[in-house]
């Protein structure tokens, strides 16, 4: 992680003096050992999970015998964003095999993708950590009425895996009772942190992904993250988004990959920094609304959209940008066109010379705006650095909700809406929440029409 641009030195009042780093060595010396105690504790699970090997071998023993060329998942949230991201970075377009994610229930794009798809060749991955989710509930039922009609309804009991709660959750019972095969998300990993459990690696050993390596490169971070501050990336950024969100007021977070591979683990991360941070209350009882609105750019596409209001808009982001030091082409730019001048520099150089520069182009003109930005460099897209990537966030999520005094784990917000939606589709035991939807029902409406 190179930090040079978020210094005062760099950006000015817009950034953060040297010296506040040694004294944040010292100050957060607790916040490192708080994480790893709810580890030891078992409150916390999620960076132990490379250390699982027993559901590792599950995982892979299951997608040896379970070979289809789609693998359509049913999930939303923590349920699907990391495997999504997983397989944009890590699948290949003439690989043989397809990821399907049923996320969004837009009924439309629902019935095209299933169109588009052969049930005889699909295994159904359905996940969900409540086991009860409005969304997830919905896409089963209608998958499992298409691959019966497909294949008939025994054939198609052996298609659904369902990935859940250990103890709880209609899922659950339900895969019992169909006999589904069943893979476990423990109880101490949060959906949004639960990417290196069956959540993730199912999906990616069923996509042929190599799932050792994803949980090597998650291994060497955890350790990495249990170091002490200057030795570790995971501590340090989330001091410096906490510094920059609160003192200096940059309320948004920019995730700014410079690959089109890391593009959907920006998404993922969205949802990990947003529903972990974004709080009302902090864990002494008080109303704080904090929380540093995440969203996503991408390099280069969005040098030529976004890329005018980052630099001369509002000062109120912080930008964190991703880069790969090894591309897997370079794309040698070779033509008779020398004597334009519009292509004349361009030969003998490579697609990825312009790739790398632009990122530059970009860095240097955010740090000559005063506009504080941080990049990390993984050596190259692969299972390993994803796994890295992905346990590096996973620590500065944490860290950061320590430095917030929030907690990191929970998601009061989201819960509120599933209840809200379970009372509005008439689920029973939720009619304390019809009183709140009749109350909106009757307000005035403002239209246009
Ligand atoms: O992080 C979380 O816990 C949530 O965002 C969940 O991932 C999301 O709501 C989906 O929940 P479930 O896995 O229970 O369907």
């Amino acid at each position: 992680m190179d930090y040079t641009n978020v210094l005062e030195s760099a950006v000015h009042a817009h950034g953060i003096p040297k010296i506040a780093f040694e004294k944040a060595a010292q100050s957060s010396k607790h916040i490192v050992d708080d994480i790893q105690r709810a580890h030891t504790s078992g409150k916390l699970g999620f960076g132990n999970l490379p250390q699982d090997e027993n559901a590792l071998r599950a995982v892979t023993d299951f997608a040896r015998s379970h070979s289809f060329p789609n693998v359509l998942l049913l999930g939303i949230g923590g349920s699907a964003l990391g495997p999504a991201a997983l397989d944009a970075a890590l699948g290949r377009p003439n690989s043989g095999r397809r990821l399907v994610v049923f996320d969004n229930i837009d009924p439309d794009s629902i019935s095209d993708s299933l169109a588009s798809i052969e049930a005889q060749d699909t295994i159904v991955n359905v996940i969900a950590k409540s086991g009860v989710t409005a969304e997830t509930m919905a896409t089963f039922a209608v998958v499992r009425q298409w691959m019966n009609d497909a294949i008939g309804e025994n054939k198609a009991r052996e298609r659904f895996v369902v990935t859940t709660d250990p103890v709880k959750g209609d899922l659950l019972a339900i895969a019992h009772q169909e006999k589904y095969s069943t893979f476990v998300i423990p109880p101490n990993v949060g959906g949004r942190y639960s990417v290196l459990s069956p959540v993730g690696t199912l999906p990616a050993a069923l996509m042929g992904f190599d799932v050792d390596s994803l949980m090597s490169g998650a291994c060497n971070a955890a350790v990495q993250a249990r170091k002490g501050f200057f030795e570790n990336p995971a501590l340090v950024a989330a001091f410096i988004q906490f510094v920059l969100e609160r003192e200096r007021a940059k309320r948004i977070l920019v995730l700014f990959p410079y690959s089109q591979a890391l593009w959907k683990f920006a998404f993922w991360f969205k949802q990990l920094w947003g529903e972990s941070l974004g709080k009302k209350m902090n864990r002494r009882g008080q109303e704080v609304y904090y929380g540093q609105t995440p969203t996503a750019a991408l390099g280069v596409t969005d040098q030529h959209s976004q890329l005018q209001l980052f630099i001369e808009g509002p000062n109120d982001k912080s930008f964190l940008f991703w880069t790969v030091k090894e591309l897997r082409n370079s794309l040698p730019i070779e033509h008779p066109f020398s004597k334009f001048d519009s292509m004349d520099y361009l030969e003998h150089k490579t697609v990825a010379d312009l790739f790398r520069a632009e990122k530059q182009a970009t860095e240097i003109a955010l740090t000559e705006a005063g506009r504080a930005n941080a990049t990390i460099t993984v050596d190259r897209v692969d299972a390993e650095a994803l796994g890295e990537l992905i346990m590096f966030s996973q620590y500065l999520t944490a860290y950061a909700g320590e430095f917030y005094d929030v907690d990191a784990f929970d998601q009061p917000g989201v819960e509120y809406a599933k209840k809200l939606t379970f009372a509005m589709m008439g689920r029973p035991n939720f009619a304390e929440y019809n009183r709140k939807i009749e109350e909106t029902r009757r307000r005035d409406r403002a239209i246009i029409r």
